[in-house]
């Protein structure tokens, strides 16, 4: 602890006191961050890790459109230091408890100027990374705020290799992976993760995105990155009346991939559960109408090939009463896919189905089966015609019984229709991760909040943590899918998913839609998913999302009755989580403990590379002894070879001092559960 810290809990102070620049230190001492402003009065935040530079002098600041910006000139008028150190429940996730132990340094920056004006930055370090935000007051000088862009900076201490994806481009967050050089880098999406030549592992993004615009990060030189917000057609990318703060800016920093995937600062720094009880929110398992319209042979739009029709939907509300699922999505059942509806949605109802859909019918029906429908509302990135019908569309499912909606927003970035202005006088475009955006996503969470529902959206706004404050955000997609296998060209590359691992899922749950086992897509030319069937099943323990698809059609799903038990069996709520293994892009091994029973499951995935792994079972409570059953590659299993569905079911009695040695396919994966016995 710094010398700050004799000030904990003070009223700021002036700078009289302090001559030294304001530093703070995580609570176990390796992470130091300095906040000052240097000669020029250019706010700026710098941060070592045992004494050895992360992100050297980063400057700080922003710039309007109608005033001065706030770059240079300022100085330190004040500063405080708090330690604060709590545990906190999640009402579901991937564990429990989390603890929040961090130490903060507020410093406030005023403007050399005849009419000052003044910034708060707050700045929390904890063990294994930092998150700031700048705080803006309500000011005479400023009492509209017009962002025309952020300008703090992440100036990163030495060179080293990015995972990104780019930012600003047309297919929102829906690409591949690239590796390269942080000093290739161009404009990316968070969360990018950098692995330095040294070895540190770090991962920025940022916490609770709140009535702003989403950040992107644009290299500006060497292994510089500034923020760069997302644009709006208004010309501002922000506007705020009065004092408000921007969200968290924040660094995962760590030795390894471990400390990434275990990091909760993302969580810890948003705000508690507005929400209250929201036990009528239960994590499962569900299936859909939905693969057969991505293989092309069921469609959203009526007709011949209409996948929502009553007799079909009774099919699969039958199935997953048989199998133990909870839910079963329905898409394209109500009107409005006729047509061009992709960057149109101008013909969608939320309330209106199609005639051979029989909506109150198929309610009972899955009432009577004790199955749940989970409702669907495509946009197709039209805001305008979703917002005038939401009041309307979340009721509309409550009344039917649906706790659950998984929403769209299909349409280019920069194409979603808004309300144009404040009287929703006629349409503009706005980005899927502009203020408007974030503003939608939240005002519909709460709308379905209100009605009980849990939402689920695709081609979202970015998962900042918000489902601490709201968790009946239960999940969304925000990245490449399964949907992607079915017919994208490329497919999902075998690196893709230890790649979200490291990226994306750092972030929070996704809506992966894993469970193809016929690891078949559409078409004659290439259909084959680059997996092996094991590997299906490992993706249930290692991408989490408290609501997870079994995607593939019924039929096919019956062909593999040991695959379907594995996934029958494994949970969606967790106790506990961990990394046992793993590399940035390679691989992962990850623990996880059934948050309503003892029993823990471990899943593995790796890229195209065959690996020989070792999972110590020291998580397991020693004296005990667990049956195991593992769902593994078999021998000649190749996730981009002849023998994908080849895989091995075997049952074995270990104890937690035991290891176990597995080999993982080429594009493989493993599953393995642990049941305690006596
Ligand atoms: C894209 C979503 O990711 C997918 O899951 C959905 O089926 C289609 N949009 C149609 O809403
Ligand atoms: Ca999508």
């Amino acid at each position: 602890m710094n010398r700050l810290a004799l000030f904990l809990g003070a009223a700021l102070l002036p700078l009289a006191t302090a001559a030294q620049a304001e530093t703070v230190s995580s609570p176990d001492g390796r992470i130091k961050v300095t906040v000052d402003a240097d000669g020029e009065g250019i706010p700026y935040y710098e941060v070592t890790r045992d004494g050895v530079p992360i992100i050297a002098k980063s400057n700080l600041g922003f710039s309007f459109t109608d005033a001065d910006p706030m770059r240079r000139n300022f100085e330190v008028v004040g500063f405080r230091e708090q330690a604060s150190n709590s545990t906190w429940e999640q009402p579901w996730g991937e564990q429990q408890w989390v603890i929040d132990s961090h130490n903060e340094l507020t410093v406030t920056f005023r403007e050399k100027d005849d009419t000052p004006r003044q910034i708060t930055v707050r700045m929390r370090v904890f063990d294994d990374g930092i998150g700031f935000r700048t705080e803006f007051p309500d000011s005479v000088e400023q009492p509209v705020y017009r962002i025309s862009d952020e300008l703090t900076e992440f100036n990163i201490a030495g060179d080293g290799t990015a995972w990104s994806i780019p930012a600003g481009d047309w297919n929102r967050y829906e690409y591949l992976y690239a590796k390269t050089p942080i000093s290739a880098l161009s404009t990316v999406h968070t969360p990018v993760t950098m692995v330095l030549a040294n070895g540190t592992h770090l991962s920025f993004h940022e916490a609770a995105l709140v009535d702003y615009a989403g950040m992107w990060l644009r290299r500006v030189d060497g292994t510089r990155l500034r923020a760069q917000l997302a644009p709006s057609p208004r010309g501002p990318k922000v506007i705020r009346e009065g004092a408000f703060t921007t969200p968290w800016r924040t660094i995962q920093i760590s030795s390894n991939a471990k400390g990434l995937f275990e990091s909760d600062i993302i969580l810890n720094l948003n705000e508690p559960n507005k929400l209250g009880d929201v036990s009528w929110f239960t994590p499962h398992k569900y299936i859909g109408i939905w693969w057969g319209m991505h293989l092309d042979i069921e469609s959203w739009a009526s007709g011949e090939k209409h996948g929502a029709t009553t007799e079909n939907a009774k099919k699969y509300i039958d199935f997953a009463a048989e199998h133990g699922f909870r839910g079963v999505l329905i898409e394209g059942w109500n009107v409005g896919w006729d047509g061009n509806w992709f960057g149109n949605g101008r013909e969608f109802s939320f309330t209106e189905a199609y005639p051979d859909f029989d909506i109150a019918e198929l309610a009972r029906y899955a009432e009577e089966k004790g199955v749940k429908i989970i409702g669907h509302h495509e946009t197709g990135g039209n805001i305008k015609v979703y917002e005038e019908q939401l009041e309307d569309a979340m009721a509309f499912y409550q009344s039917l019984g649906i706790d659950a909606v998984k929403s769209g927003y299909v349409a280019d970035a920069g194409g979603v229709i808004a309300p144009y202005g404040e009287g929703g006088m006629g349409e503009t475009f706005v980005w899927h991760d502009g203020q408007e955006m974030v503003r939608h996503h939240l005002k519909v969470v709460k709308e379905a909040a209100e009605h009980q529902i849990a939402m689920n959206p695709h081609e979202p706004i970015k998962d900042t943590g918000l489902r601490r404050t709201y968790p009946n955000w239960v999940s969304r997609e925000g990245a490449r899918g399964a949907e992607y296998d079915a017919w994208a060209v490329p497919k999902n590359d075998p690196g893709h998913v230890p790649e979200l691992i490291f990226t994306r899922l750092l972030s929070g749950p996704m809506d992966y839609t894993p469970g193809v086992f016929s690891l078949e897509g559409r078409g004659a030319t290439a259909p084959d998913l680059p997996s092996t069937l094991a590997r299906q099943l490992a993706f249930y323990v290692t991408i989490y999302s408290p609501i997870q698809m079994v995607a593939d059609l019924p039929e096919n799903l019956v062909k593999y009755p040991r695959a379907l038990d594995f996934v029958k069996r494994v949970p969606a709520d967790w106790a506990e989580s961990m990394l046992v293994d793993g590399k940035v892009g390679e691989y992962a091994v990850i623990a996880r403990r059934d948050r309503n029973t003892l029993n823990w499951y471990v899943g593995a995935v790796t890229d195209e590379a065959e690996r020989n792994v070792s999972v110590p079972l020291s998580f397991l409570d020693p004296g005990k002894s667990y049956a195991a059953t593992i769902w593994r590659d078999g021998a000649n299993a190749d996730g981009q070879g002849e023998d994908r569905h080849a895989m091995e079911v075997e049952s074995r009695t270990v104890t937690s001092d035991q290891t176990l040695d597995l080999r993982i396919a080429p594009a493989g994966g493993f599953a393995i559960e642990f049941v305690p016995q006596g």
